[in-house]
């Protein structure tokens, strides 16, 4: 089937799907981005997710491409055009097309829009979560505004490729203080001894994942005892669970850390139910 992409304001073939040589996204990453699970033909946590594309676009003082509601149609229709029904759909703004200036650009320019949608394979996701993954530490190297979900992501690039390149799926980032932050895709979770949930405030230091929101939520709504506070790389070393959120993975057991092994060395039994529970908590919106 041919892939559709959605480029300011029109739906074209993806393999054609084309930005201008001067885009600022292209020039100086320049831009800011949002990706949201589609499951079961839904959309999963759009009103957070278009929340977050909102503070994004406020804190870097790039307009919204278009209204909000409009927005809203033009995701469920990329979705319904390339016809996935489990996988993601992604959208980027950029600051827009002009001559090469670190300058902000006339007020006339108009930010530009990507909109992209493609499936993923729940059951390949599923094994994935039996086995669990492993997570590799990286010393953290990034700016310290990471709560805008900006294109500008160089650092995770190549701290997730240190990590595949050490034979994990994800990379922890660890602040001068030896604590963990969070993934490079990814927020970090640990389950303590006695079976506390733990994962770091989104004051300072990560993005404040929606997945990680929903988390939460969840979390509550189980009655389970949860921490938000920072946790040290060696405390996750000691944990009796280790887990990751996002998205694209939703709650994904993490088994091993650098070279130790996290509990029995199997997806612990907290995160596992979270991810059977998860989408009980979670806004649905039909495509
Ligand atoms: N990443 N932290 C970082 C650095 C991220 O890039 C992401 C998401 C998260 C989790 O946020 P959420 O739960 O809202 O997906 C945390 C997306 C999925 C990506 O870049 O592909």
């Amino acid at each position: 089937m041919s892939r559709i992409a959605y480029v300011n304001g029109q739906y074209v073939p993806h393999k054609d799907a084309a930005i201008h040589v001067e885009d600022r996204g292209y020039q100086f990453a320049d831009g800011v981005y949002e990706v949201c699970e589609v499951w079961k033909d839904n959309i999963v946590d759009m009103p957070r997710h278009l929340d977050r594309l909102g503070r994004s676009l406020s804190e870097l003082r790039i307009g919204w491409p278009m209204a909000r509601k409009a927005l809203e149609f033009v995701l469920a229709e990329t979705v319904r055009r390339n016809k996935v029904h489990n996988g993601m759909v992604y959208v980027q703004v950029t600051r827009g097309v002009s001559r090469r200036d670190h300058f902000f650009p006339p007020q006339d320019v108009a930010p530009s829009i990507v909109v992209t949608a493609r499936a993923s394979s729940p059951a390949a996701a599923e094994k994935q979560a039996e086995a669990g993954i492993s997570v590799v530490s990286f010393p953290e190297n990034r700016w310290p505004r990471v709560d805008i979900k900006t294109v500008a992501l160089l650092p995770n690039v190549l701290a997730k490729q240190h990590a595949k390149e050490a034979g994990g799926k994800e990379a922890w980032y660890v602040d001068a203080d030896g604590n963990v932050t969070e993934g490079g895709s990814t927020n970090a979770w640990i389950v303590t001894r006695d079976n506390k949930l733990v994962t770091r405030p989104a004051e300072s230091g990560i993005l404040k994942g929606i997945t990680r929101a929903a988390v939460l939520d969840l979390a509550k709504k189980e009655g389970l005892s949860f921490e938000e506070r920072a946790f040290s790389l060696e405390e996750a070393y000691g944990a009796r669970e280790a887990f990751v959120t996002a998205a694209s993975t939703l709650v994904m057991p993490v088994v091993k850390i650098d070279d130790t092994v996290i509990g029995n060395g199997h997806p612990g039994m907290v995160a596992t139910r979270l991810r059977q529970l998860f989408h009980t908590v979670t806004d649905l919106k039909a495509v």
